[in-house]
């Protein structure tokens, strides 16, 4: 199935400027040549266009929410554009307030054909929190809550189904790499019953467990969708980010992560966001996304997959 490179050249709901290179940093750093190097089939379908950042201040609890919803709307077309022809779309972010519009046309696209979806989302941020609960009213802040309803109308409208519910049910998300959720927020993450493999998790009991765990019950009618918010992994090796956590997954815990992904099989959409040049050094931290994509679709070092079956 043919990847289709989607970008969204927006730092529209961050809070700070600079994710809008994003796009062009992943493919200066050879996204595209390191799929096709895997025999993929990879099309580039160039960059949306959208509203500029206006850089206000937030009004009722939400900065710039026009905008995001015009990007998101955008997002939404493109990527249920992408899965109606078959291709497994690739969200080159922009903000991870865009995965509410990629998220939310996955959801459609899997109501209409019949599938089920589980979405994992790798990121040191929950990004459950509502206009009551965000300390900043940054919107890339709030796509895990508006993807379950709880949101802006102009924002779960979009991300409502055909049927009338909401794109997600919190039984369908699994969170990975979790270590910054704000007090609010950490009373609703339980309240909703999102399931969280937080970095103490991780720690415990390691980043395989952790994977058997989150990835545990897909089936052939499965549809996977990863979004991959950059700031999952540790700064020390991924500095170009707006939101950098320290405690995040090392090169070879995230290599894991990437691999037992690819091993289950699933994946059929991604989004990579919250990349940041303006704050990357020598533009490692998209070299270093492009190398775990690899991973994510296939690439191991020798011609098997896991040392120990899944099931043992
Ligand atoms: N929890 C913080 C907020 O709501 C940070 C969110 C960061 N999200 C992200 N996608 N990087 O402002
Ligand atoms: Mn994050
Ligand atoms: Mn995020
Ligand atoms: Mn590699």
């Amino acid at each position: 199935r043919p990847l289709h490179l989607i970008g969204a050249p927006t730092d529209i709901g961050a809070g700070a400027r600079g994710a809008s290179m994003g796009p062009e940093a992943l493919r200066v750093a050879g996204l595209q040549a390191a799929l096709e190097g895997r025999g993929l089939h990879v099309v580039d379908g160039g960059n949306l266009a959208g509203p500029a950042n206006p850089w206000l201040p937030p009004v009722d609890g939400y900065r710039h929410l026009p905008q995001v919803v015009e990007w998101n709307q955008t997002v939404f077309n493109a990527v249920l554009d992408a899965l109606r022809q078959g291709h497994l779309p690739i969200l080159l972010g922009g903000d991870h307030c865009l995965g509410l519009g990629s998220i939310s046309a996955v959801a459609r696209h899997c109501a209409e054909a019949g599938k089920k979806l589980r979405v994992l989302w790798l990121d040191a941020h929950a990004d459950f929190n509502t206009s009551a609960l965000t300390p900043s009213g940054n919107v890339h802040g709030m796509p895990v809550a508006c993807l379950c309803g709880f949101g802006p109308a102009e924002l779960t409208r979009l991300a409502q189904m055909p049927g009338g519910g909401p794109a997600l049910q919190p039984a369908q998300i699994r969170q990975i790499g979790i270590r910054s959720v704000d007090a609010g927020e950490k009373r609703f993450v339980h309240e909703q019953g999102l399931e969280v493999f937080d970095m103490r998790f991780i720690d415990e009991v390691g980043m395989r467990q952790t994977m058997l765990q989150a990835l545990d019950g897909l089936d052939a009618d499965t549809h996977l969708h990863v979004s991959f918010d950059v700031d999952f992994l540790d700064p020390d090796i991924a500095p170009g980010v707006g939101t950098t956590v320290p405690g995040g997954p090392t090169y070879r815990e995230a290599q894991l992560c990437m691999e037992m992904i690819a091993d289950s099989g699933r994946l059929a959409s991604l989004d990579i966001v919250e990349l940041n040049p303006a704050l990357d050094v020598r533009n490692r931290t998209a070299v270093l996304a492009v190398d775990l994509v690899e991973s994510l679709f296939g690439k191991s070092t020798l011609m098997r997959g896991p040392t120990i079956p899944s099931r043992s």
